[in-house]
């Protein structure tokens, strides 16, 4: 009999990635986005299991032990990665549940795909469970594995936490076959999400569609109590504290400034190249204060780290040719011989790289038209233990909630973040460490852990 797990934790993407040069040979790499960089460390301390997919078509590999965790890969074909991945996930679910600030797709093939995949998910989790043992399914890929999984193994306790956000009644009324992935989210015993409101939403919706009775923070649903609750994510701040201490990455960011121009003030962006970031509009904020004057390219500089994501979806391809435009035309009108306002890095970068950039930056610019968290924020707080540095930061983020002395802007409004920039850029030493301690507490006070004791804790009980 195969060996079994106390904790099995259940997402896409398992923490790292299959990468394939083009010599065909293959290894592996962390993978890309919060999910990753928040669930890694949890699994790693309980000793659990991880069912995902290695980001390749293909196969999937024999399961394999890395860094304290138990590694199961589940199998998704081209069609698979097309129809589920691609498709329902990242065509239909993702900007509905993102305000539909791109057009969703919605096709009847690849609901049919989501579904097959799930349940594959679904069964893995069901072999890999110890009898009476806790799974924790994540995100928009697999809303249908809780029920899924509770039809095949009623023994076990069952988690569900969505990270990214929940749509309003009305976006979600939208959504063909609307009531499955209610029923699906309903196998859970606890439902978790980033914000309170995300969880009245689902709540609400179960009266709507289901006939159910909600109360406050719990429905029931066959003859089971289901509770939905907001639960924050955050990051390792610990790991994150660590690397900002460490000489070397202050000398990496002392070498960056120096790079940039000396006493140029820096801007900064990191993002995965999606359209829900707002990195256009930042552009265009950024494009206007140059062009009126305000700032100059002898004394700003924009770093934009967009790190590659989805890279097949048609949306994708189109921003990434609409930024890249931008760029252009941005050095192009406002640059000089050997010195450019913006510096644009389409790539991922390691843990230490990243940190120097949040050391190096005096603004971090962080504009998503909605977000579920954005962890970027909190790691370039928590990386900022000399109280100096700015965040201008979106009101649509789930970080915004928490992060409240930031400098917020309504990112739809370029007029809102040009102000937001002019401040941040003007903040005396002072004004910078008054914002930057109480958001530096709020961190150290909620992070990665805490979450998941928070989360765990209410799964348990
Ligand atoms: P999302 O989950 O939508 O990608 P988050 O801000 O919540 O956005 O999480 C992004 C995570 O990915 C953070 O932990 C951040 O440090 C990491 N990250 C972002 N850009 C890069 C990059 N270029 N290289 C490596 N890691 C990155
Ligand atoms: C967000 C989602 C994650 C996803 C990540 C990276 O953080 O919430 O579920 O894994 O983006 O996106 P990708 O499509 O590359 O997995």
């Amino acid at each position: 009999m195969n060996e079994t797990y106390e904790f099995v934790v259940v997402a896409n993407r398992l923490p790292v990635d299959e990468v394939v040069a083009a010599d065909g040979s293959r290894s592996w790499a962390r993978s890309p986005g919060g999910l990753v960089s928040a669930l890694q460390p949890i699994v790693r301390g309980h000793g659990g299991a991880w069912v995902g997919w290695t980001g390749q078509p293909g196969d999937a590999p024999e399961p394999f032990d890395s860094d304290g965790m138990h590694l199961h890969p589940v199998g998704l074909s081209a069609d698979d990665v097309d129809r589920y991945y691609e498709g329902q996930s990242n065509g239909t679910i993702w900007p509905l549940f993102h305000d539909a600030v791109e057009q969703p797709t919605h096709r009847r093939p690849w609901r049919q795909a989501y579904e097959a995949v799930n349940r594959r998910f679904a069964e893995a989790a069901a072999e890999l469970a110890a009898p009476g043992g806790t799974v924790w399914v994540h995100d928009y890929q697999l809303m249908l594995v809780p029920a899924m999984l509770r039809e095949r193994r009623p023994d076990l306790r069952i988690g569900f936490f969505l990270h990214i956000p929940f749509p309003p009644v009305e976006l979600f009324m939208q959504l063909p076959r609307r009531a499955e992935l209610l029923r699906g989210l309903l196998g859970a015993d606890l439902v978790g999400f980033q914000r309170p409101l995300a969880a009245q939403n689902f709540l609400q919706l179960t009266g709507r569609l289901l006939g159910l009775d909600p109360q406050e923070d719990h429905v029931v649903h066959d003859g089971r109590t289901v509770t939905a609750r907001a639960f924050p994510i955050s990051i390792d701040v610990d790991e994150v504290e660590k690397l900002a201490s460490d000489p070397g990455v202050q000398a990496e960011a002392r070498r960056m400034r120096k790079e940039l121009g000396g006493d140029r003030r820096l801007l900064l962006g990191v993002d995965r190249l999606d359209y829900t970031k707002g990195i256009e509009q930042r552009l265009e904020a950024y494009g206007e204060l140059l062009a009126d004057g305000t700032v100059s390219n002898d004394d700003v500089v924009l770093v934009q780290v967009a790190t590659p994501s989805r890279m097949r979806v048609q949306e994708y391809q189109e921003l990434r040719a609409r930024v890249e435009r931008e760029v252009g035309r941005i050095n192009g009108e406002f640059g000089a011989v050997g010195q450019v306002p913006v510096h644009y890095l389409f790539q991922s970068m390691n843990r230490e790289e990243l940190v120097a950039l949040y050391l190096a930056a005096d603004v971090m610019v962080i504009t998503p038209l909605r977000d579920g968290m954005n962890l970027v924020a909190k790691e370039y707080v928590a990386a900022r233990e000399d109280d100096r540095g700015a965040l201008v930061l979106s009101e649509f983020a789930g970080a915004a909630a928490e992060l409240e002395t930031a400098f917020l802007v309504n990112p739809h409004d370029v007029e809102d973040i040009k102000r937001a920039l002019v401040d941040a850029l003007n903040a005396d030493p002072a004004e910078q460490a008054g914002r930057m301690r109480p958001m530096r507490a709020q961190v150290r006070g909620h992070d990665i852990d805490r979450w998941a004791q928070d989360f765990l804790g209410a799964l348990a009980d």
